[in-house]
């Protein structure tokens, strides 16, 4: 299997190791150090595959707004794959999704679902929000100890989502199980034939799954979104049928294990540093912020990519061709020091002015970002509160799951 981000040979750190070799078990332990000397010692690093890496938050925010860059799905991974890759099931629908179109299919699609994540609409979930951490919470709490990524984080993201699209209660218990298996599809190291069939194979039951449920929503419409999605469908040429399932898969997919890691990646920086747990529980008023924290200091997702639509004379003093790919390492943006003087690499839950770029920028801006703080300040907060003993048994040496681009914990047992 060809490996396309891996070992730089022209360009090494101090101690001779490659300066970008992102599925490194030492860069999925911690990608921190290896992002400070990317930043510092070749801030537009080019792979041996020729792809870009930028690092600097200036450039990263500048590549994830400028309309010179776009996704050209389609057209990348052609190049990637070969020509006939669309004929994949799994392929065919990702260049459905809106996170990989570009204008004006982009802005059509996000606009029919933007409604259903408006400030407004997620603050009027909150008390649903609070009700399923209870009763997770309640599941466990005479037992002394749990897996705070399965038994705790998990069950949040994937309950709510469902209550969205509408996915009736008896269905749910297949998803709690099978939802964690795409973080693969984002890595920037090419599929084998293996990933690619297995892909195929959770995509035609997610296909099959959700063309029922369409019918049954077409019979019996309710108060949500595949509702009006179906009914936009059958209003003509707002979005085709192959468009409808790729953009429910997506959204039942997205807020998953990003919103799952988020948690747990926030629970266990806190446990890292005592003094900002003993903080925050003294003053739960400072969560919102620390929710920002926890965002930029240990990002969910750590990198998002673009092609460049036109020939870049100068990104960083480099020349970017028409038709490459820039990689955005959003979580070395959030750790540069010309934008957070005060020491980046510590976990502050008072710092002021944190403005991560962990949910992207520009036109693909998360859209689930206001619900993904949400369920993470009312999860955190309800824990701190509840149960206020708990301990995690190693922080010091926890799993870290073997992807790169959705950075989280396989799990983090803890007891109380
Ligand atoms: C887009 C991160 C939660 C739905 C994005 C992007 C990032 C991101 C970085 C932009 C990718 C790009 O520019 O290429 C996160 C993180 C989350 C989270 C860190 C949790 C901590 C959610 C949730 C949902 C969601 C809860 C929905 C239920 C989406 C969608 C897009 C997106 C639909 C595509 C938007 C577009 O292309 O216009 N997310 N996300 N995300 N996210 Fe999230």
């Amino acid at each position: 299997q060809p490996i396309e981000v891996t070992m730089n040979e022209q360009v090494q750190g101090a101690n001779g190791d490659p300066l970008f070799n992102p599925l490194s078990p030492d860069f999925i332990r911690d990608p921190y150090p290896h992002y400070d000397r990317l930043r510092t010692m070749d801030p537009i690093h080019v792979t041996p595959f020729g792809q870009f890496v930028t690092s600097r938050h200036a450039d990263v925010s500048l590549v994830l707004r400028d309309r010179r860059f776009g996704k050209d799905f389609v057209e990348r991974s052609k190049r990637r794959y070969s020509e006939k890759i669309m004929d994949e099931p799994v392929f065919r629908s990702m260049s459905h999704w809106m996170l990989q179109a570009d204008p004006p299919d982009h802005t059509r699609l996000r606009g029919l679902v933007v409604k259903a994540f408006t400030a407004r609409r997620v603050e009027d979930m909150r008390p649903r929000i609070q009700e399923i951490v209870d009763q997770t919470i309640d599941a466990v709490i005479d037992r002394g100890h749990m897996d705070l990524i399965e038994d705790f984080a998990f069950r949040l993201p994937v309950t709510i989502i469902c209550d969205m699209l509408g996915i009736p209660e008896e269905h749910r218990e297949t998803f709690y199980k099978s939802s964690r298996d795409g973080g693969r599809l984002l890595d920037p190291v090419p599929l084998s034939p293996e990933e690619i069939s297995q892909g195929n194979a959770g995509n035609l039951m997610a296909q099959m799954y959700f063309q029922q449920l369409f019918e049954l929503r077409r019979r019996s419409p309710g108060d949500d979104l595949i509702t009006q999605l179906v009914q936009a469908e059958e209003d003509g040429n707002k979005l085709t049928n192959e468009e409808l399932t790729a953009n429910i898969i997506l959204l039942f997919g997205a807020g998953h294990e990003t919103t799952v890691n988020l948690i747990g990646n926030g629970l266990l920086a806190l446990h890292r540093n005592p003094d900002q747990l003993a903080l925050l529980k003294a003053r739960p008023e400072l969560m919102v912020g620390a929710i920002e924290e926890f965002l930029r200091y240990d990002s969910s997702v750590q990198m998002t990519g673009r092609v460049a639509l036109e020939d870049i004379d100068d990104l960083g003093g480099v020349k970017i061709p028409k038709g490459e790919t820039v990689l955005c390492l959003l979580g070395s943006a959030n750790r540069d020091p010309a934008v957070y003087p005060d020491r980046p690499d510590r976990l502050d839950v008072t710092r002021q002015n944190v403005k991560p770029l962990s949910f992207g920028g520009g036109i693909h801006f998360c859209l689930g970002a206001q619900l993904a703080r949400i369920e993470a300040e009312i999860a955190i907060a309800t824990l701190l509160r509840r149960l206020p003993d708990l301990r995690i048994d190693d922080v010091v040496n926890p799993q870290w799951r073997p992807t790169f681009v959705l950075r989280g914990l396989t799990r983090l047992p803890a007891s109380w």
